[in-house]
């Protein structure tokens, strides 16, 4: 028997590279790599990298230049750059990093294969195409190796929006859906292995429009034939843009009772001059209408945004409009940016706002988000929740998971698993996370 090789994968940005990562983990599994935690004793080294904001290159050279004490001393040992800066530097990244043997963009990963071959022939491969072939189908999972209780699935695959900050149209492509039975096929797979909560993954994954067993699929039926699997308990989807929230996927918070009342829903900004200028093609209004709706159909929803601040020409004022708007819709947790030039974007061309005023307004955005997120978060003492646990705490006795609010819940208790689905009474809220007793 030959002695498996080892690979190693570093994943940086967004939860569909971590998908990534483990689909290119399989797909090297047939070609006798097995995962190690260590890039010390690794075959094969692969940065999985995102491009979505500052210093993406940089990071990835860096970290690069880590490695070449260890391909001296094994001249065997192979390094990839797959991911967003793979496909928008490519080219540039072999001629800068010769110890660079192979670059793999995100819709090339069904040729790893081939592309590791070829690199231990000792040739560089570099594969940056949008091929015809679907990549999904030639990604087959490891059969029935066993999964922890959650999982990402990948539903669709790049973006057709264009918003003028945004790298994503140009590094994953135009909008893709996979069709609704090999979505459902992969889904019931995971079950089996032990998955109970899915979150589907696209990078505007209300647009899925697959196709179904009678024409196209929007996301609203697509989770209902989910929530159909026997085993499979909770549905989460992430992440959206405002317009692609039809009326179907509003009504399946009201009546879909495995999808969780926690919903991403980017809004970026809360003034309207500044919305135009970023492509939204919305308001700040028509956003917070859409947000009613959504409460109406399930009034415990918790909900998330992502916010940019120092977007080119955006004024004190622009900036008061968005606070505000945070203000209205209260947020259980969000993620906010300084606005960072991507090259190739439209906005990248503009004027900026200077450095110092971006640092002064995320700071400020950043005040009020954490004060609205621990409020949120201390009104949950006292109320009774559903758990899906995890892993076990750091505690003797403890085990950790996520309610369906996806807020991290601690509870001590004999006899949990993970994979138990749980009535927990919340008794306490520390800084990052709740704790409580079983019901
Ligand atoms: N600068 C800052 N933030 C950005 N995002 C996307 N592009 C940029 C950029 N150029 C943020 C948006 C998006 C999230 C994934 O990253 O808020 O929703
Ligand atoms: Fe980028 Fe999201 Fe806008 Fe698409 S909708 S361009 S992924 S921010």
């Amino acid at each position: 028997m030959t002695t498996p090789k080892k690979l190693y994968i570093k994943t940086y940005g967004c939860q569909m590279n971590v998908y990534d990562s483990e689909r290119m983990s399989e797909a090297l599994s047939g070609e006798g790599y097995v995962p190690t935690d260590s890039p010390d004793d690794a075959d094969m080294i692969l940065l999985n990298t995102c491009h979505i904001r500052e210093k993406a290159a940089e990071k990835v050279y860096s970290e690069l230049g880590r490695y070449k004490g260890l391909k001296a001393e094994k001249p065997d040992l192979k390094i990839g750059v797959a991911g967003c800066v793979a496909q928008a530097e490519g080219e540039e990244i072999m001629r800068r990093q010769p110890m660079v043997d192979l670059v793999v963009g995100p819709q090339s990963y069904h040729r790893l294969p081939e592309l590791e071959a070829k690199a231990r022939s000792g040739e560089r491969a570099l594969d940056t195409d949008f091929p015809e072939e679907d990549k999904f189908e030639h990604l087959k999972s490891r059969p029935k190796a066993s999964r922890g209780p959650t999982a990402f699935l990948t539903v669709q695959e790049g973006c057709d929006k264009f918003c003028a900050f945004c790298v994503v149209p140009y590094t994953r492509g135009a909008e893709v859906s996979r069709p609704a039975s090999r979505v459902l096929d992969e889904a019931r797979d995971l079950v089996e292995r032990g998955v109970r909560e899915i979150t589907l993954l696209g990078q505007n994954v209300n647009a899925y429009h697959g196709a179904g067993t009678d024409g196209d699929w929007g996301l609203a039926r697509l989770i209902y034939a989910l929530a159909d699997i026997d085993g499979l308990e909770r549905i989460r989807f992430t992440t959206s843009h405002p317009n692609d929230m039809d009326d179907d996927l509003i009504e399946a918070h009201a009546n879909c009772s495995k999808l969780m009342p926690y919903l991403h829903l980017p809004v970026q900004a809360g003034s309207d001059k500044i919305l135009k200028r970023m492509n939204r093609q919305h308001t700040a209004e028509s956003y917070i209408k859409l947000m009613e709706r959504l409460r109406e159909a399930r009034p415990d929803l918790h909900v998330s945004g992502d916010f940019i601040v120092g977007f080119p020409e955006e004024t004190e004022e622009d900036f008061q409009d968005t606070l505000n708007l945070i203000k209205t819709v209260k947020y259980g947790s969000a993620f906010s940016f300084k606005y960072s030039p991507r090259p190739g974007t439209p906005a990248a061309e503009r004027p900026q706002v200077p450095e110092d005023e971006k640092n002064d307004r995320l700071q400020r955005l950043q005040a009020l988000l954490s004060q609205q997120q621990r409020e949120l978060q201390d009104a949950m003492v006292g109320r009774e929740v559903s758990v899906l646990f995890e892993k076990p705490g750091r505690q003797a006795g403890q085990m950790v998971g996520k309610s369906e609010y996806l807020h991290a819940v601690h509870v001590t208790a004999d006899g949990l698993n993970p994979g138990d689905l749980r009535k927990v009474r919340i008794i306490n809220s520390g800084p990052n996370s709740l704790s409580g007793v079983l019901i």
